[in-house]
């Protein structure tokens, strides 16, 4: 559908000029000749643009304009002011015009002052859409996702969180599984109770145990009065040890331990104490291939993983990206920033090897290193992400002495690009820096489906 200009000018001369130009430009012009009329056109039907000239007889342009954002202020009206009235065209901008244009009237000018208004309105109403959908329905507690395996995961916690059963949730770094286990907390009934998370890659050794399972004074040195542990301060509501993989083998057996009989120890305790907390766990690493070397109980990994609630890494689902930008803009105090349209191209094309945590980084950086306040460019984003060449290349370690074969090479890097997608090819090319085409084209190359 064309886009929709309403132009007042009383002048029938310059009228004919400038309806011409701009249907030349592909616009569907309404012209009319005086304020009234252009007021009565745009009731019926909304434009898309306003262009009028300052100074008609009857209701003038800076009457109009104050008339039309009272109507529509989402509506760019362009005014057109006599050469020399420099102080009309300062009300006009603070009226709300969009922009003033002095007569006569450069043609180029004229046209690119148009364009601007256009593009700048669609951004607008781009920015309003994902407000909109972000405040909406797209969340779960404060986890932000529209795509479909996030709508999955959703569907998945719901179901959980009502459960007391003990959760396992797997996903790669920065992919949400701390805001999974807050969220499945909140959901439950126990959300009026603490919640209480424990990193176990971050407390040294020799502390975890009285760190989760509290100490009775004069149980170590140091330990000059009761202590509580972790399980006993989240009673009544959930623990979640994070980065479970990493706990000390020894560790694990106490852990299991406290599953299967639903009681805590406290370290130099004689009599243990009742577990009234949901244990949640998360972990970035392959638990079962821990598992198979020999760093993770196989019998704690079932008792952990009652139900396993996976996170899916950001690469799976570009979808959310606008989305969480809008969210990460909104948490930094930049909700009306707007975003330049190459930058969501690269954004949705990067591929997050951080995950959303990583994309939360960009945007906050850019936010403070921001060019032009309120607005978010190209430039304004690090290198790395900015353009694939920037991207370190990946080592290609100590170059063999027998040589390489490249083809070989160039045909693992598409298969292993492929593996890692799941088969998608865009998202293949797009890790590998290549058009989809080119992608296909080397597959059909090297034999591969
Ligand atoms: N879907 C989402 N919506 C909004 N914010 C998100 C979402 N996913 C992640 N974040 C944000 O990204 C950051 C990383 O999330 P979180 O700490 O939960 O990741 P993680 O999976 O626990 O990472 P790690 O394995 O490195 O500990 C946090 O600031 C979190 O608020
Ligand atoms: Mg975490």
């Amino acid at each position: 559908m064309a886009i929709r200009v309403l132009l007042a000018e009383d002048d029938p001369g310059q009228r004919r000029v400038m309806e011409y130009l701009l249907t030349e430009e592909g616009y569907s012009v309404a012209p009319v000749a005086s304020g009234e009329e252009a007021l009565k056109a745009f009731r019926e039907e909304t434009p898309d643009l306003v262009l009028t000239d300052m100074s008609m007889p009857g209701m003038d342009g800076l009457e109009l304009l104050s008339e039309l954002k009272r109507l529509a202020p989402h509506v760019p009206v362009i005014i057109i002011t006599a050469f020399g009235t420099i102080r009309t065209a300062v009300e006009a901008m603070r009226g709300g015009a969009f922009e003033y244009v002095a007569k006569p009237v450069n043609n180029d000018e004229l046209k690119l002052v148009v364009a601007k208004a256009l593009e700048h309105k669609a951004l607008e109403e781009e920015n309003a859409r994902l407000r909109l959908e972000v405040k909406g329905k797209y969340r779960f507690a404060n986890i932000v996702g529209a795509s479909s395996p996030m709508k999955h995961l959703f569907d998945v916690m719901t179901r959980v969180a009502a459960s007391e059963a003990t959760a396992l949730i797997l996903g790669e770094s920065g992919t949400g599984k701390e805001l999974v286990a807050r969220a499945l907390h909140v959901g439950s009934a126990r959300r009026d109770a603490p919640f209480i998370a424990l990193n176990c890659a971050a407390i040294p050794e020799n502390l975890i145990e009285a760190e989760l399972f509290g100490a009775r004074k004069g149980a170590f040195t140091g330990a000059t009065r009761d202590r509580k542990g972790r399980f006993e301060l989240a009673s009544g509501g959930s623990i979640f040890l994070d980065e479970v993989s990493e706990l000390p083998i020894d560790l694990q057996v106490k852990l299991l331990r406290v599953l299967d009989e639903r009681e805590v120890t406290p370290v130099g305790a004689e009599k243990p104490v009742p577990l009234d907390a949901r244990v949640l766990a998360a972990t970035n690493r392959f638990l079962d291939a821990a598992v198979a070397e020999g760093d993770f109980r196989e019998d704690l990994y079932y008792r952990l993983n009652v139900v396993s609630i996976v996170v899916p890494p950001l690469r799976k689902r570009a979808d959310d990206i606008p989305l969480l930008v809008e969210h990460f803009l909104e948490n930094f105090g930049s909700p009306d920033c707007s975003v330049d349209p190459a930058v969501w191209d690269i954004l949705e094309r990067h591929p997050w090897p951080g995950n959303v945590r990583q994309l939360e980084n960009v945007i906050e950086r850019a936010l403070v290193l921001q060019k032009e306040p309120g607005r978010l460019t190209v430039a304004d984003l690090p290198p790395e992400i900015r353009s694939p060449q920037n991207r370190p290349a990946p080592r290609a370690g100590d170059f063999p002495q027998e040589g390489v074969d490249l083809e070989e090479v160039e045909k693992d890097l598409i298969q292993a690009a492929l593996a890692k997608t799941g088969g998608n090819q865009t998202q293949a090319a797009r890790m590998l820096g290549i058009s989809r085409y080119a992608l296909i084209y080397r597959m059909q190359k090297h034999d591969l489906r």
